[in-house]
């Protein structure tokens, strides 16, 4: 389970109202998609809390993981929208358990997408095997941070490697210890 997410500076993943037009506001001046292409074709599953799927629904254009299984996290009943999305109420380590199981024969890896709530579940139990941050070059000063206050003791990770982007964006890769 790989939580892949962009970060302001000040390690923020959207801004206090939600919004994350300040993704694509960063000056990016040769269009790199600071290695989403590469990253998205690595991951045939996704997770998602609730209000981050409702967040991509309002985006200009098709929904972006159609490719892909993708389960979003929800205590409410919702009216299914795609085929490739399924709503999960289920304790996460059994679920996730039960997905790597069901993923065994795969190569594929399963993508935390967000956003601070699931995030923050998914560490808390410790279910999350790498974390990949892409820094944007951008303090956005206060918003939404990237778990939000924990409950836990310090936890250090295992430092992997370090891609850096035209656009100033700097990607690191961590894993847990
Ligand atoms: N920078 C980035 O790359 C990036 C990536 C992803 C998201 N984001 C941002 O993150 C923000 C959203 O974060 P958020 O913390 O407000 O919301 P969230 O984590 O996306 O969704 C929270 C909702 O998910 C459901 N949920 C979470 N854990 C659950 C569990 N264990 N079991 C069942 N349901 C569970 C609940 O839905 P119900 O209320 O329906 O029960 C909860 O209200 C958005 O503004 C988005 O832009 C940024």
């Amino acid at each position: 389970v790989i939580l892949y997410i962009a970060i302001s500076i000040d390690g923020f993943i959207a801004g206090e109202d939600g919004n994350v037009d300040w993704l694509s506001s960063v000056d990016n001046p040769t269009q790199s998609d600071n290695g989403y292409q590469t990253f998205s074709e690595t991951i045939d599953t996704t997770l998602m809390g609730r209000k981050t799927y409702e967040q991509v629904l309002t985006f200009p254009c098709p929904f972006p993981y159609a490719e892909k299984t993708n389960y979003v996290f929800t205590t409410q009943q919702l009216e299914v929208g795609y085929s490739s999305v399924r709503f999960v109420n289920e304790e996460l380590e059994h679920f996730i358990a039960k997905l790597k199981q069901e993923k065994r024969a795969s190569s594929k890896h399963i993508w935390l997408i967000g956003g601070q709530q699931l995030n923050r579940n998914m560490f808390q139990l410790n279910l999350i095997d790498r974390l990949v941050v892409a820094i944007l070059p951008i303090v956005l000063g206060r918003g939404i941070s990237l778990f939000g206050s924990m409950h836990i003791d310090p936890q250090q990770l295992r430092y992997l490697e370090t891609h850096t982007f035209p656009s100033g964006c700097v990607q690191i890769t961590y894993e847990k210890k």
